[in-house]
Formats: structure tokens, sequence, C-alpha cells
């Protein structure tokens, strides 16, 4: 069941169309990676979705209910952060977290605890947010956005400017999400490649339009592979093959994309053409490369 519903959502800033009929859909244990160069209307569509600005036209719907209609209902299911978390740098982590839940019926001191562990931040919690990395403050940031036990959780950039050790933290946490908490995550970023192993569906955002959509299973079983090949010699190979889809690595490597029905006539060319072949495997291309494909090519910067 799908438990965001974003259809065909519309905003205008001035008279500048900044999203145009922009539509997906979260599953329960899905990481959505929302995915677009500057500018591409990332943080807008994420704002339009945590209420905080409103929708021209379409629809958000979180667990079945209408974010313009239901607001309250719709918005209770939702924890999010825009950009970088706000916290208050002078007061500890936990004085931080017991301020945000001061503004929720019902929240005891063993959930804030429970999520004090579930991010990691034991051992730092009450040292003041001054004192804190960036990768902590982010894991502060998402424990702010789960305390009021949403069952979706939305994330802006959530490993902007961190370390290569705290993103692979965060990205252990949001897996942790996912998995053990069966919540829907929403995860923005302008980088592919570093969200790609993680993330199960990913959505392109460029220029305010969804450019494409796919669970990750399908986008890496995509038709098209690459093939490397390694022969005596790659001279006249572009020529052969006239340029097409083809990248000479070196004096005795080449790789082609091409369906693996066309291998066959690859070869043959080679051998009346006098190349001698070595080895023959497929590669398998990257998510970005993946996504050039669907797309017809320049949709990542
Ligand atoms: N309040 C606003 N008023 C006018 N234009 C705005 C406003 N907010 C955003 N924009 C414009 O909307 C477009 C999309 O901006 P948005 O911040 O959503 O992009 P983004 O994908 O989050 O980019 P980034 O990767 O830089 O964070 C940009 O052209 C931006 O200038
Ligand atoms: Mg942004």
């Amino acid at each position: 069941m799908s438990i965001v519903k974003v259809d065909k959502i519309n905003k205008k800033f001035g008279k500048k169309q900044i999203l145009h009929d922009v539509s997906f859909e979260i599953n329960e244990g899905e990481i959505l990676g929302f995915i677009g160069p500057n500018g591409a209307g990332k943080t807008t569509t994420i704002k339009l979705m945590l209420g905080l600005q409103s929708i021209d036209s379409g629809s958000v719907t979180i667990n079945g209910y209408d974010l313009k209609k239901d607001f309250e209902k719709a918005i209770k299911g939702v924890g999010g952060i825009i950009e970088s978390p706000d916290m208050y740098m002078y007061l500890s982590g936990r004085q931080n977290l017991k301020l945000i839940a001061n503004m929720y019926k019902g929240i005891t001191k063993k959930d804030i605890e429970d999520l004090i562990k579930l991010v990691g931040l034991e051992k730092r919690i009450d040292d003041k947010v001054s004192k804190y990395s960036l990768g902590m403050r982010q894991r502060l940031g998402i424990a702010a956005a789960l305390i009021s036990k949403p069952n979706v959780l939305i994330l802006d950039e959530p490993t902007n400017g961190l370390d290569p050790q705290g993103i692979l933290e965060i990205r252990e946490l949001i897996k942790k999400l996912a998995k053990e908490n069966k919540m829907a995550i929403m995860i923005s970023s302008h980088n592919l490649s570093e969200l790609e192993n993680f993330i199960t569906d990913a959505c392109i955002i460029q220029n305010g339009k969804i450019v494409s959509n796919s669970s990750i299973k399908k986008l890496k079983s995509l038709d098209v592979s690459k093939y490397r090949f390694k022969l005596n010699k790659t001279r006249g190979i572009k020529t052969l093959f006239g340029n097409n889809n083809i990248e000479v690595i070196d004096d005795e490597t080449f790789e082609i994309e091409v369906e693996k029905k066309d291998i066959n006539s690859i070869l043959k060319k080679l051998i009346s053409n006098d190349f001698e072949i070595y080895s023959l495997y497929k590669v398998s291309m990257s998510l970005e490369e993946a996504f050039i494909k669907e797309t017809g090519g320049n949709v990542i910067e």
C-alpha cells in the first residue's frame, strides 16, 4: 500500500512555474531517492509535502489523508528535515529533544531514551549541540524528526557536507528505519552515486519535472548493457562500428553498449575483419548510466 502519494502537484513562484505535475508514491519500507541537480525543485517539493508552502494544484496524500483537506491527520504521520536541522546550539542534544517532545502529547522519557539509542547518540547526548560534529547534528535532527512517531520520514540532502564515515552512518540509520520500523522514507540528493547502494527506488527531477521514476531493481536490469571486449588491437574499431556507443579503453580493450541479441553479429564482424578476440564480458552499468539510458541522456549534472 502506498503511504505517501504525491499526485500532479504544481507550484509557481511569481510567474515562474517551478513544479510541473510532479507525481510519485512511497510505500512501506521503501527508501525513495529524490534526485536532481541544484535548482531542480527538490526542496520545494519537500516543503509542499511537509505543508510548509501551499500547493497550487494537485494533491499530497499521507496515510490516506489529503494534506489540504485533512491537514492535521496527514501531517501527523510525517517527520522531516529541510536542508539542515534547526537546533538550539547552546542547549544539549537531550534538552533539544525534550523541547520538541513538549510540543506533542504522550511522549515518555523512555521514548526519548529509545530514540537517542536508535540514532546512536548515547555518549554525547548531554553535550551542547555547539560541540557536535555535522554528522552528530544530522543524527540529532533525525531523532527530532522521529519524536512524533511518524511512519514517513523526509530528509532533504541529509548527507550534505558529511565525510564518508558520516555518510555511511546516516545511511545505516536510514536503512534500519525502513527495514525494522517499516517507515516510508524519502531522501533527496543531487548525487545519484551517493544514494544508489541503499535506496530501493529512485525518482529523478529536472527543471521541476519528474523525468524518471523506477525501482532500482528494474533500472539495474535494463536490457541494454555494456560489454567489454579484449582484442589483439583496437585500432579501427570506431570506424568499423561507426562510432556508435563505443568507448576505446586502451590498445586492447573497448566497451560497447548493445543488447544481448546483437553480440553475435559484433563477434562475426570482428572476426571477419581479422581481429583476434581474447575475452568478452558484461560490465554492469552504474545506476547513473542506467538513468541516462532510460531518459535519453543529459539527465544527471
Ligand atoms: N521562495 C521562493 N521564491 C522564488 N523562487 C524560489 C523560491 N524557492 C525556490 N525557488 C526557485 O525554485 C527553483 C527550485 O528550487 P529548490 O530549492 O526547490 O531546488 P533544489 O532542487 O532543492 O535545489 P538544491 O539542490 O540547490 O537544494 C529554483 O529555481 C529556485 O530559485
Ligand atoms: Mg534543495
